[in-house]
């Protein structure tokens, strides 16, 4: 069974992270989101809620499953028995440091290969931190992200 992992903050899902994992999971025969577990990050969401949303999102993707990590990716890519890490591109400017990270990973562990996805043109632009900035000043979402997760942001920054 082949499987893949698209690891990821994921602070909250948007659309363009639900682009990708299902153009991945159409590749493989099993995909897992992986949300890395790194507090030093200060999250939005924890990581509790991170992966209930992950998993509310792609309900309907049956070969997709959402699991979280610390440490080293190609040491979870190891355990859970990965042969592939999916990554998103958007921008030039991921490319630089996505490019770092997949040198790196290839030399920690040969055996994973890191596996760029274009992102689909209308999600070029999009990123969970826009998401964020655009939910604390109360703009309209309903472009971004799934209305549960729209609807969690608008409850996190009414609270605060
Ligand atoms: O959504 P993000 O924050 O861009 O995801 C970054 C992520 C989780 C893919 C990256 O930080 C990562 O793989 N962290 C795990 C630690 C690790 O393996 N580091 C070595 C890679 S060079």
């Amino acid at each position: 069974m082949r499987v893949a992992i698209y690891p990821g903050s994921f602070d909250p899902v948007t659309y363009g992270h639900i682009d990708i994992i299902k153009r991945g999971a159409n590749l493989f025969d099993k995909l897992i989101v992986a949300v890395l577990l790194n507090p030093a990050k200060r999250p939005l969401f924890s990581i509790q809620e991170r992966i209930e949303l992950l998993k509310e999102v792609t309900k309907d993707i049956p070969n997709v499953e959402v699991d979280y990590f610390d440490g080293l990716l190609v040491e979870y890519a190891k355990k859970v028995n990965a042969s592939a890490i999916i990554k998103g591109l958007r921008m030039v400017s991921d490319f630089e440091y996505e490019f770092q990270m997949a040198l790196v990973n290839k030399k920690l562990n040969p055996s994973v290969e890191t596996i760029f996805l274009m992102t689909s043109a209308k999600y070029g632009y999009l990123s969970s931190s826009l998401v964020k900035e655009i939910a604390q000043f109360g703009g309209c979402l309903s472009e971004f992200v799934p209305d549960i997760v729209a609807e969690r942001l608008m409850e996190k920054f009414k609270k605060s």
